[in-house]
């Protein structure tokens, strides 16, 4: 049996303090940076997951070399036109797209070929969102059907672009940052707002770069060829972790948690908006500032009835990746929620609109799916006693997440596969799960 648990009991109220495992987002970036400042950069509480390790054994590839003392990932970068490639050479980015396609943005330059390889899961997802722009400054990539492996061949003489991202998707925005840095002159970017780390550490690290606020868009523009100076970085938790918890905490009986410094940035903080909407009390105390960042103790209690929520579009793409879990309260609210233009949500690990309308089906949850908009009729007594066997998700770490969560607050017998698939974001999910009293074999 492919990793598989069992669960078989409803979780217990609990009341506990928690730490999630590190930003995902933040320690890709994080490693990407340092991978192109000059000198050692020191990171510590990096996100020690499957996708974060992928972007280490890249840089590794590339040239760079890193070391771990205590607690603290060391890098040493030589500055923009450090990567040192003698030959061509395969990368692979496991399962992670940040990884894929981020790197792709930092190889513009490269001299020798580079083949961008991936797995299972990112062998289906389109390349082509990040492909094209950076042709555009003049690098040489190949692709078939837009979809891995992508060959990409660098360019010594780029040019700055003129960009429109409009999906929300901070993979491509970040991308055509990252190539911006290495180009000279001023490449302009109008994008959709998204998740801005990118942005906020080229900020703090002086990078010339400018944000301007426009509506539903960001307007920036970088400054290309201006070397970054070796940092140090704190990394906090992770807010897409802490969904899990947050909505674990909602749904089940007399409970509380805090959830001790998460990244509360306000470009991710769509599943709080949400939450709250439908009645949750989710509260954020200690709030500090951290390098650009925000950070927060997340407070959260059980609640005995939601309202539904007709969900603002414009909150998606700072819920991107909360929605799985999100569908759980819409299941349990006191009426029909309704959630609109996802169809970034079929482009991520797995088609996850697909996959949560089957899942939510399988466990007796009305839903009505017109092209990208879904209605979920909420059934505020929702509780379970069958079999459920889930499988075959493509190993989508949130879909395994999801289906914990389900089994844990509505009951029933579950046999859940793929359990090594926490590994690419959440290492310590089932851990944690354990200490707060869940019965998991
Ligand atoms: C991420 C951006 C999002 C998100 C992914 C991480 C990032 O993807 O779903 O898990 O770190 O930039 P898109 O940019 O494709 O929306």
């Amino acid at each position: 049996m492919p990793s598989e648990i069992t669960i078989k009991n409803k979780i217990s109220p609990f009341n506990k303090n928690i730490k999630v495992s590190s930003d995902k987002s933040l320690s890709i970036r994080c490693v990407l940076l340092a991978s192109i400042a000059i000198g050692n950069s020191r990171l510590s509480n990096l996100l020690e997951s499957e996708d974060v390790k992928s972007s280490l054994k890249i840089i590794n590839k590339l040239g760079i070399n890193f070391k771990k003392k205590k607690n603290i990932y060391e890098i040493e970068g030589f500055g923009l036109n450090g990567y040192n490639t003698k030959k061509e050479i395969t990368i692979n980015a496991g399962n992670s797209g940040t990884v894929g396609r981020l790197i792709l943005g930092l190889c513009v330059k490269s001299k020798n070929k580079i083949k961008l390889i991936g797995d299972k899961s990112l062998s289906k997802r389109d390349f082509s969102r990040v492909t094209e722009p950076l042709k555009l400054f003049g690098a040489n990539l190949k692709s078939k059907k837009n979809l891995l492996p992508v060959e990409i061949l660098g360019n010594r003489f780029l040019r700055p672009i003129n960009y429109l991202e409009n999906k929300g998707s901070a993979q491509c925005k970040s991308t055509v940052i990252l190539a911006a840095l290495q180009t000279p002159g001023i490449t302009k970017i109008k994008a959709k707002k998204s998740r801005n780390h990118t942005e906020l550490l080229l900020k703090y690290l002086k990078i010339p770069i400018k944000i301007n606020s426009n509506g539903e868009y960001d307007l920036i523009e970088v400054k290309g060829l201006n070397e970054i100076k070796s940092f140090d970085y704190h990394v906090p938790g992770d807010i897409s972790s802490a969904a899990f918890f947050i909505v674990l905490t909602l749904l089940s009986k007399k409970s509380k948690i805090i959830i001790k410094k998460v990244n509360v940035n306000e470009t991710r903080i769509g599943i709080i908006k949400i939450l709250n909407k439908m009645n949750s009390k989710i509260i954020l105390k200690n709030k500090k500032n951290y390098k650009g960042e925000k950070i927060a103790d997340i407070h959260v209690k059980s609640i005995k009835s939601f309202k539904p929520i007709n969900c603002p579009s414009k909150l998606n793409s700072s819920a991107i990746d909360e929605f799985l879990i999100i569908f759980l309260v819409a299941a349990k609210a006191n009426g029909i929620s309704h959630f609109k233009n996802l169809k970034e949500l079929n482009k991520k690990e797995s088609p996850r609109l697909n996959y949560a309308i089957k899942f939510l089906k399988m466990i007796g949850v009305k839903i009505d799916r017109k092209k990208d908009n879904i209605k979920i009729y909420g059934n505020p007594e929702l509780s379970l006693n069958g079999n459920y066997l889930i499988n075959n998700f493509l190993k989508d770490h949130r879909v395994f997440m999801m289906a914990c969560t389900a089994a844990l607050v509505f009951g029933g017998n579950w046999k859940i596969q793929d359990k090594d698939s926490i590994n690419t974001s959440f290492p310590k999910y089932i851990d944690i799960l354990k200490t707060l009293g869940a019965k998991i074999k």
